[in-house]
């Protein structure tokens, strides 16, 4: 199977994680779409979904799924997305879609975290994905050169604003062994909105698509 089919597998895989009369938290990025895809066969099974970004907005209204307002959802028991990276202690480097900030703000929100991915997402350890940091852009020059001082490579996403009217860096050559403590480290930085690391809040289950068919991981 290729890359996009494996997407695809790991994202319908995941619609059995969907409650009746529920509210469904919806990540960003090429696998996501695959799973909004799949959501519109249960649409009306469904209250809604709480979006991370413009874009998947945009592909919900598309298919006529209704998108509620996270400030009036207290119930998210699911929120899927995918990842760029993700390693055994299912800890990841996500936002190379650049919408990490809204990504995180829904899944802490959420009981359960499904990441749903094809097999060349997952690591032993983080990092050789470029770590992305979004920052508000009068701290841009500050946090790359403290960004600069922690051992990475810091470069400033081209071209590039985030739904929230800000920059990306990406961080490049970093071996995260400690990816809870670098999480905490890079988010204290002022100017810093938060970084691509997710590891206080990691996932709950990791659906993989391999080539013999879709790994169900569980955060042990
Ligand atoms: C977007 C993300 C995505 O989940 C991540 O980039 C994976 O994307 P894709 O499913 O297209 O490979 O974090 O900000």
């Amino acid at each position: 199977m290729k890359q996009d089919e494996l997407k695809k597998a790991a994202a319908l895989a995941a619609l059995e994680y969907v409650e009746e009369g529920s509210i469904v938290g919806v990540g960003t990025g090429s696998t996501v779409n695959h799973f909004i895809d799949g959501l519109v066969n249960l649409r009306e099974r469904i209250t809604g979904a709480v979006s991370s970004s413009e874009a998947s907005t945009r592909r919900l209204a598309r298919h006529g799924i209704p998108v509620i307002d996270l400030n009036e959802v207290t119930d998210l028991p699911v929120y899927i997305d995918g990842a760029d990276e993700i390693d055994p202690a299912l800890c990841m480097i996500k936002g190379g879609g650049g919408a990490l900030t809204r990504e995180k703000i829904v899944a802490a929100v959420a009981t359960r975290f499904i990441c749903i991915c094809d097999s060349s997402k997952q690591v032993g350890t983080l990092g050789a994905f470029p770590l992305p940091v979004e920052v508000i852009p009068m701290a841009r020059a500050y946090v790359m050169r403290e960004l600069a001082a922690l051992g990475g490579r810091p470069v400033v996403r081209p071209d590039f604003v985030t739904d929230n009217g800000n920059v990306i860096i990406d961080l490049h050559g970093l071996r995260i062994a400690a990816p809870v403590a670098l999480e905490e480290e890079i988010n204290q930085i002022p100017g810093v909105v938060t970084n691509g690391l997710f590891a206080r809040r990691g996932a709950d289950v990791l659906l993989l698509a391999t080539q013999t068919g879709v790994e169900r991981h569980l955060h042990r």
